[in-house]
This record gives C-alpha cells, structure tokens and sequence, in this order.
C-alpha cells in the first residue's frame, strides 16, 4: 500500500489556521471519545469504514479538560500517520488506515471541511478487542507505583533495587482492560486470557511487544526513548457489521497521548523523567489538587495560557524529533 506521503506536509498543516474542540458533522453513528469524534463512513468494496476526527480537546487522569491545545488534534494525527507509515514497513500486522484525506461529505460547508485537514483519519471498522495493549520497556507512571510496592509490574515479578526511569532486564506486555468508563485497570496476562482467550492473548502479546521494540529502536535512531506505548486491536467488520477474523492494529499509535516519550540525552534514572507526554499538564493539575482546587472529578479545569502552550510545545518537539529535520 501507499505511504500516506510527506509526513513533513502534514506538520506545516498544523500552522494553527483552526481550532477544533468537537465536530458535528452529518454523517452516521456519531460517537464522542476523550479526544476523538468518530462517526461511520458509507461503505466500500471491503467493508464498513469509520471517520476519526482528532480534535484539539485534551485529557487527563480520564477527565477532558475544558480549555482545548489549538493543533493538537493535527499533531497527534501527524504522529500516528507517520508511526503507520512507518510501521508497515516493519510487516509487523496490517493496520485500519485507509486515507487521510478529508472525504466529501454532503451538507458540509467547504470551511467546516478545512477545519478538518490533516486532523482526520479514514479507516476500516474494526471491533475494538476489550484490551489496551500496552508494551513497557522502562519503569513508570503506574508500574513504577506498582513495583516500588510488590516488586512486580502487572504481576510480573522483577530484579530488586531498579530506580524510577530505570530500563527493564526486557521488555514486557502489561495489559489493562478497557474501561466503558472511568479508568482503565491493569491485568494479569492470565485474566487477558480469561478475557479474550489464551490463543489471541498470547497472539496481541507477541504483536504489542514486537511493534513496540520496532519503534522503540526507530525512536532511539533520533535521540528519543519510547519508555512505554499502548496499542488497540480490533477484528475488522463485514458488510453486515459482524466482525472477521481479520486482525488489525487499530486506534492510534505511538502518539503523546498513547505513550511516554523521554529525550534520550536528558535521561536520569532516580527521578521523574523529562516528557513530551501530557505529564507536564499533570504536573499542573497535580498542584491544583494539592491545594485544594480540584479533585480529578470532571469538569476539568480551565487551563492557563502558560500551560496550554507549554503542553503543545512538547507534542511539537516530540513531532519535530521524530519525523521532520526542519523546525516547525
Ligand atoms: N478502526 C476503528 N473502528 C472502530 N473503533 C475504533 C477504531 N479505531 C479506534 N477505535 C475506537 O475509537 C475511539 C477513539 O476515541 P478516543 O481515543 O478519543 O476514545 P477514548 O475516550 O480514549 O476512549 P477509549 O478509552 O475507549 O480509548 C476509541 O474508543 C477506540 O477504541
Ligand atoms: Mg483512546
């Protein structure tokens, strides 16, 4: 299949022309994620296909905050498309991308059409298998918070006396089930197994931990450690909507959003690391919390100017490293 073209393209596409906190567009099944708006395409030769809009909202501790990051919805988009890209390549598994070029939709003004340029994504339906997938090579986040406890991440026990930030003896698959709402928990491989059977389990194990020591190695070559990523499968739709045994890497992929980015040279096990991630927007939140003026319950709250800006500074330096030379 056909690379999606110049990555580079893409990213000046994100020369912030307009916001987009949430679309309304006349199309069928419309469905509102944290970031995302989907909505079903009309078919194909192949089968059902999906519109995912990435919007400009952002999300943390599972609360959509109510202030948006102007282009941050082109970036994610960029990032993701570039990770496909390169990741069919890598003959890994097939993915649900199929264009990421705005469709025509009747009824929708060519501005609203503009708005969505190089924020969305054309892709095959696929039933979302009930499992995020999540590879980590580094200790962090919730596995770090779990080791320093039980000396295990996901059940899985590891070498005593490893730091916050420190590398792992290798890699591992640390599933978590995929809350309808309220937060995603993290699961043993055997309840993965119990969930999903042991045959696909073990199959989106060896996938997930394949693609991320791909990226991880793609991601070192520009200076950048992928301490950890989430992937989404799905089985992708017939004409009548019931799922094939067609296995797909779905969602997106490799995005701020989806992982934990560390620049390589400021690496410093001990510590919380530097981040492209949303951990400085965290960051913030945590200190509302702290004194007293928030409590992770949405709404969200509104974001000062410094923090939108600096959160959208480290989702462009993450785009920047990874796939353009050029600054943006
Ligand atoms: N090809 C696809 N077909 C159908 N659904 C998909 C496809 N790819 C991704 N999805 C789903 O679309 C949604 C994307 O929206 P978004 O990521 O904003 O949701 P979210 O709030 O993070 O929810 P979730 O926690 O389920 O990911 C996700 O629920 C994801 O599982
Ligand atoms: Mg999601």
């Amino acid at each position: 299949m056909k690379p999606f073209g110049s990555i580079h393209a893409l990213l000046m596409a994100t020369e912030i022309l307009h916001t987009v906190f949430s679309t309304d567009l006349p199309l069928s099944n419309p469905r509102r994620g944290k970031v995302r708006d989907m909505y079903s395409l009309p078919p194909d030769a192949d089968g059902p296909r999906v519109l995912m809009v990435a919007t400009d909202r952002v999300s943390a501790f599972d609360v959509v905050m109510p202030t948006p990051i102007p282009g941050k919805g082109c970036l994610l988009t960029a990032i993701s498309a570039g990770w496909f890209d390169w990741l069919r390549t890598q003959r890994i598994i097939e993915d649900h991308v199929l264009s990421l070029n705005v469709p025509s939709i009747p009824g929708t003004p060519v501005s609203d059409l503009a708005a969505l340029e190089g924020r969305i994504m054309c892709c095959r339906a696929v039933k979302i298998i009930p499992i995020e997938c999540v590879a980590r090579g580094y200790l962090a986040g919730s596995g770090w918070s779990e080791y320093k406890r039980d000396q295990t991440v996901c059940g899985i026990p590891l070498p005593a006396g490893l730091r916050q930030g420190d590398r792992l003896p290798k890699p591992i698959f640390t599933p978590a089930t995929k809350a309808e709402s309220g937060h995603d928990e993290n699961i043993s491989f055997k309840q993965a197994c119990q969930a999903i059977g042991e045959p696909l389990a073990s199959r989106l194990r060896d996938v997930t931990l394949r693609l991320y020591a791909s990226a991880n190695a793609h991601a070192a070559k520009k200076g950048v450690i992928l301490a950890d990523t989430k992937f989404e499968f799905g089985f992708a739709l017939d004409a009548d909507g019931n799922p094939t045994d067609r296995l797909l890497l779905a969602d997106e992929v490799l995005t701020p959003d989806s992982s934990r980015y560390w620049p390589a040279d400021t690496w410093n096990p001990g510590q919380e690391q530097v981040s492209y991630d949303k951990q400085f927007l965290r960051e913030y939140l945590l200190q509302l919390e702290k004194s007293g003026q928030w409590d992770r319950t949405p709404p969200g709250p509104e974001l000062p100017a410094e923090v939108v800006e600096g959160t959208l500074a480290r989702y462009r330096e993450a785009a920047q490293r990874l796939f353009s030379t050029e600054a943006l």
